[in-house]
């Protein structure tokens, strides 16, 4: 069977040289084949830009998907282009030609998930989607398989590696945030448009696949309440290390009862000893919590060519061994009715640090802050107020925050996690 890659890409060219090149074990795999004919290997690669450096490759680029599309012996199509409308195409097109799909797009997934796995079953082909969410974990896997004996009402983790990665260059090395950016983007970890990973919107659509998948129902990216991390400055790193906290960007879901789901994407302060305090760079931690088995976590690289090559070549292995079986994995339950409530679960202390530009903006900082917290710590210094409050509901905070933001428009602020 042959295969195509969409998109020749960071993560593109790490699956190309595991699976046409044989960097690692991919070949160990066939090795009871007759002959290295049946091996199968990437034929073609649709790129848009054919005077780009694709090195080892330039013998399969093509540019017209129909190429792919009407390809009889292409089996498997690997979709690696990022985006939303056209892969979302392609992985339509490619469903209903009879092709089995891989993908690391999890805005495609996290938009079109019952659709397209609606599609998949219909044409006798299976959707994989490992490398989706926590890069190199198999976290998707692993959760179908908790699954079959736990129902999990709980999911929460750090899901970015590009903000990760910044945190805790800032945290380690006092490195300013768009210098950390435009590296974590050069090493390939951000996505095309980093806004999706600095504002939350990455962290949400890998928060609602992994929602939708253990909750049974679908959770959309515009279910999940996101807060991105461009506020924080210096300053914020520097204050919350001297009260004993490191600043993370933590995606959280519960499930309460049958149907009610909370959501947050936000940046959290964790006590400095905690796990997730400690989990660096681009690396993921992903907790799940299921009724039978507890609380298990999941760590490793979340972002980044040869771990998310790695998940999605063994997307590909699955397929490969499959293939032929007149049963092919029954799909996920998708359909139970959520009532989809915000943040309306979570609650805590909050630390916040206001920008004081003029005469006004002390004041206007604690009376805010004096409509939702009664008890608080303030500590005035070099032109910034910085506040930790008593415990709080989140919706109340955030409401009370907006409303400021009218006033006194550079802040930062961040729940403390107990
Ligand atoms: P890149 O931007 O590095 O690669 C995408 C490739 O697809 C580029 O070569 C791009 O060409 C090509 N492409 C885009 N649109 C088209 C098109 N319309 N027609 C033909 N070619 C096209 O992205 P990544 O490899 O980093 O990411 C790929 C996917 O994997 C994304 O969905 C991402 O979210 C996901 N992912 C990425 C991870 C990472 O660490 N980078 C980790 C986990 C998932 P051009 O250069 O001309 O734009
Ligand atoms: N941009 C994403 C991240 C890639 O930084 O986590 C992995 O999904």
């Amino acid at each position: 069977m042959n295969i195509a890659l969409l998109g020749f890409g960071t993560i593109g060219s790490g699956v190309y040289e595991l699976i046409n090149l044989n960097k690692g074990k991919f070949e160990s795999n066939f090795t009871d084949l007759a002959t290295q004919k049946s091996r199968p290997a990437i034929t073609k690669i649709l790129e848009r830009d054919i005077t780009k450096d694709l090195g080892d490759s330039v013998g399969v680029i093509v540019t017209d998907p129909k190429e792919i599309l009407e390809d009889d012996s292409i089996g498997i199509v690997i979709a690696l282009m990022g985006g939303m409308d056209f892969e979302y195409e392609m992985i339509k097109a490619c469903l209903k030609a009879g092709k089995h799909v891989v993908t690391a797009n999890k805005a495609v997934i996290s938009e079109y998930f019952a659709e397209l796995q609606a599609l998949a079953k219909e044409n006798g082909v299976v959707l994989r989607y490992e490398a989706s969410v926590g890069g190199g974990i198999p976290i998707i896997g692993t959760l179908k398989e908790e699954m079959r004996i736990n129902r999990v009402t709980e999911i929460k983790g750090i899901l970015n590696g590009t903000t990760n990665f910044i945190l805790s260059k800032m945290t380690e090395e006092m490195a300013g945030f768009e210098d950390t950016l435009a590296l974590a983007q050069s090493i390939g970890f951000a996505e095309a448009d980093p806004t999706a990973d600095v504002e939350g919107y990455d962290v949400s659509r890998k928060l609602s696949i992994l929602s939708s998948m253990a909750y049974e129902g679908i959770v959309r990216d515009e279910d999940v309440y996101k807060r991105g991390i461009t506020d924080i400055g210096a300053m914020d790193i520097e204050m919350t290390k001297s009260l004993g906290y490191v600043v993370k960007f933590l995606g959280h879901s519960i499930l309460d009862g049958k149907r009610d789901v909370y959501t947050t994407v936000e940046p959290v302060l964790f006590k400095a000893a905690s796990i997730m305090s400690n989990v660096n760079s681009e690396f993921n931690i992903i907790s799940i919590t299921g009724d039978i088995i507890g609380e298990l976590q999941f760590y490793g690289k979340g972002a980044g060519k040869d771990a998310t090559a790695n998940a999605v070549v063994g997307d590909v292995l699955y397929i490969l061994n499959i293939v032929g079986e007149q049963n092919l994995p029954r799909p996920l339950r998708l359909n139970r009715k959520l009532n989809k409530l915000g943040t309306g679960i979570f609650k805590g202390k909050y630390y916040l640090r206001a920008n004081l530009n003029d005469k006004e903006s002390l004041d206007q900082v604690l009376s805010a802050l004096e409509t939702v917290a009664s008890r608080k710590t303030v500590i005035v210094n070099d032109n910034h107020v910085y506040v930790v409050t008593s415990v709080i509901a989140a919706n109340e905070f955030n409401a009370m925050a907006e409303k400021l933001r009218e006033t006194v428009p550079e802040f930062f602020y961040a729940r403390i996690y107990e």
